[in-house]
């Protein structure tokens, strides 16, 4: 039984950007094990709230339901997507802190719980997604749940003094212990967890099996770090649509290298700070304007919250002025468009572009650089600059023994120089550079993707 927050409902599922990496990785797990996955319909309903709509498609069994309107506007618009989420990727500068929208939060995670009661067995794995229901394996525990219930977070979890700031914080990680397996996409998310129980709420934790035990109940908290579905990834990349797209992009890029951002339109994928970068690309090599292109792809997202709204005004105010300074009569440095496209085209736009943008300013893992990455031609790859703060950065951003990087370009986001730099080495990277880059990260694309995540986190689960 998986539960999170936004089920991917096939008439979404073509704009495989906008969906962000829970939605497709979750898909695939069910699809490949089999299991309901149950959630928000992503309707508003007053009448019909919490009436079960159950559907089968593609070889996956939806259970969802529709919430209430005030409760869309302060459990997901509020509570989590302005207080947890900006608070999460270490954005407090634009994190609200309201009790009525905490109290909607509450609610609503009550109202899953007896709705997704009535479709739990007896042996069934219970595996609970992402920061709008952290509070949800409490809520099942209080209605009598004995399954094992896993819990996995997708973005990062701040540091413990970023997180006191949070009013209630510690009621909040104390329903955490209710669950048998919290996983974390890396390390440092994990150990920031690991000082926050340690230091504020006083749980004794063994750091070599992540056995963290406050008052009489062990829980255990360890890294999964997500995959993408290579398999599925590929056999996209083999449709016409794939083969279609990516001539549409080379053909119109002419002899300008393509360099592609893909993500979805919100402050922490750090969009306003790359468009400074090129900028300053531009302003430090006016002479290259005919060399390079950039294509960014955003999809509109969370589009009711007001810091999302605002990031999109100074986006499209960012690269107006970019491409107003720098365009002429028959090029424009930047094309910045708003929708989603599938995976066969993402495919195809990725493999002809020459270099991935996925600069991030804090992410908790980023699937767009390794889907950049697996739709590459390996005898001719392009070059992955990724920002430091990604989780991806983890796996992706190698040292070799010689003490030099070997994996990505990794940037520090906030620094329009370092973009600007990457940019330049991007652009003028050999062949034989781009190959043994490509070769030092594609082994860990391909064989840490959704499925082996999907088959550790439910082996730990099951196991007592
Ligand atoms: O991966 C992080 C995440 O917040 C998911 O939980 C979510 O489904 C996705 O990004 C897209 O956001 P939303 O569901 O708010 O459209």
């Amino acid at each position: 039984m998986v539960i999170s927050n936004r089920v991917a409902v096939p008439k979404a599922r073509g704009a495989a950007g906008a969906q962000g990496g829970l939605a497709g990785a979750l898909n695939a797990a069910l699809k490949d094990r089999g299991g309901v996955w149950f959630g928000w319909s992503g309707q508003e309903s007053d009448e019909r709230a919490g009436n079960l709509d159950i559907r089968r498609n593609d070889g996956v069994t939806t259970a969802t339901i529709d919430l209430p309107a005030r409760d869309v506007d302060e459990y997901y618009n509020g509570y989590a997507n302005s207080t947890l989420w900006p608070l999460f990727h270490y954005r407090i500068d634009l994190a609200r802190f309201e009790t009525r929208t905490g109290a909607s939060y509450e609610r609503v995670n009550d109202r899953f719980a007896s709705s997704v009661l009535p479709l739990i067995e007896d042996e069934d794995l219970v595996w609970v997604h992402d920061y709008h229901l952290i509070p949800l394996g409490d809520r099942l525990r209080a209605r009598g749940v004995k399954n094992r219930i896993g819990f996995f977070l997708h973005t990062p979890w701040p540091p413990t003094r970023l997180l006191t700031s949070l009013p209630f914080h510690e009621r909040l990680v104390r329903t955490m212990l209710a669950y048998d397996l919290i996983g974390f996409q890396t390390g440092e998310w994990l150990s920031s967890f690991v000082h926050y129980c340690e230091n504020e709420l006083g749980a004794v934790v063994d750091h070599d099996s992540g056995r963290i035990t406050h008052e009489g109940r062990t829980t255990i908290a360890r890294e999964y770090p997500i995959g993408i579905d290579w398999h599925h990834f590929q056999a996209q990349g083999q449709l016409p649509e794939a083969k279609a797209a990516q001539e549409r992009l080379l053909a119109s890029s002419r002899d300008r290298t393509a360099m592609i951002g893909v993500d979805r339109l919100d402050y922490s994928k750090g969009l306003p700070e790359r468009i400074d970068g090129i900028g300053r690309y531009f302003d430090q090599n006016p002479d290259r304007t005919r060399d390079l292109l950039f294509i960014q792809i955003a999809p509109p997202s969370r589009e009711d919250v007001e810091s999302y709204q605002q990031i999109r005004e100074l986006l499209e105010q960012k690269t107006g002025q970019i491409n107003g300074a720098r365009s002429e009569v028959d090029i424009v440095p930047i094309r910045y468009v708003n929708r989603g496209y599938s995976h066969a085209e993402l495919f195809g736009f990725f493999r002809a572009a020459k270099i991935g943008l996925v600069t991030p300013l804090r992410d908790g893992m980023n699937l767009v650089a390794k889907e950049y990455l697996a739709a590459q031609d390996p005898d001719d790859p392009g070059v992955l600059i990724l920002s430091e703060f990604a989780g991806a950065a983890q796996q992706l951003g190698c040292t070799g023994a010689d003490g030099k990087d070997h994996g990505a370009l990794l940037v520090n986001p906030h620094s329009p120089d370092a973009l600007a730099m990457a940019i330049g080495k991007a652009l003028d990277m050999p062949l034989a550079e781009r190959k043994s880059r490509y070769e030092a990260m594609i082994k860990t694309v391909r064989e840490d993707d959704v499925q082996s995540w999907t088959a550790d986190f439910c082996r730990d689960l099951a196991a007592d």
